[in-house]
């Protein structure tokens, strides 16, 4: 397994979470899977492990994958070391926020370069043109967050089974992505993002909630027990649950669910 390590991007500029080591490997199951190494070796917080090919790479859910061909994706974890100490297994509160907070960074980044509104559709994916872009996966271990990231870059086309509900950065661009200088400018965002005092704050929820995909809209939603509901998206709260309004005008906070289709107003 070939594995290059260095405390510099490819553009030179150092790791901006303090120089901390960044692993780049040609080919790997899951920068998860490797992050989770990091933190059990004691890597520092900042930490970053990027793969140009995963064989095994995770989505939200058991029985979600993140698939991609070599080179065309930017895959990659961050290891968040947590300043407070907490229970080993059970994360934090608020720990919910944090993958739209990650998920706001490489929006910011992207929306840089394509000048065109990229969305947070709660609770984990980035949208643009009513289309996924991106997913996040955050896993909490050991006083620590993996915070995962995968952005379509370079496909040209994408498996039926997610054809016309994805979307690659190639596409605006009508030309190869220059997947490396992308992840310089979100890592020096989520660098500035994910600091303790700043991450959970009000200016970051209301910077979510600026941002949060069919806000305002009536959609059908999936439920943790599986009933599909429907309600107009209200805002992610200050722990990073989803506030639905049913027709009656009863609100509801969901820790997780899915949202399936939405009708704009
Ligand atoms: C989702 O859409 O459900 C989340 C997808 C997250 C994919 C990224 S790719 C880099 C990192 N490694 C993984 O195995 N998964 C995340």
């Amino acid at each position: 397994m070939s594995v290059r390590f260095s405390r510099r991007c490819a553009d030179g500029s150092c790791n901006p979470f303090g120089g901390s080591p960044i692993y780049r490997h040609l080919s790997t199951d899951s920068t998860m899977e490797r992050a989770r190494e990091r933190l059990t070796a004691g890597d520092p917080h900042g930490t970053v492990v990027i793969a140009e090919y995963q064989s095994a790479g995770r989505g939200r859910g058991a029985a979600r994958s993140w698939a991609a061909k070599p080179g065309s994706s930017l895959l990659f974890t961050v290891l968040l070391r947590l300043e407070t100490v907490s229970s080993r297994s059970e994360p934090p509160a608020r720990f919910g926020l944090t993958p739209l907070v990650v998920g706001l960074g490489v929006a910011e980044a992207v929306e840089s370069w394509t000048a065109e509104p990229v969305r947070l559709k709660w609770p984990n994916d980035l949208y643009l043109r009513d289309r996924k872009l991106a997913g996040v996966l955050c896993r909490y271990r050991d006083n620590a967050v993996l915070a995962g990231v995968g952005v379509n870059c370079n496909q040209r086309g994408f498996p039926p089974e997610i054809k016309g509900r994805a979307i690659a950065l190639r596409e605006m661009w009508g030309g190869p992505v220059a997947r490396y200088k992308l992840f310089v400018d979100i890592l020096a965002r989520l660098q500035v993002h994910l600091k303790r005092e700043e991450r959970f704050g009000p200016a970051m929820l209301a910077a979510v909630n600026d941002r949060l995909y069919m806000r305002g809209c009536e959609v059908s939603f999936r439920a943790p027990d599986g009933k599909v509901v429907g309600g107009t998206v209200i805002e992610a709260d200050s722990d990073g649950r989803l506030v639905l309004e049913n027709g009656s005008g009863e609100r509801r906070n969901y820790i997780s669910g899915e949202i399936l289709v939405g009708r704009r107003p």
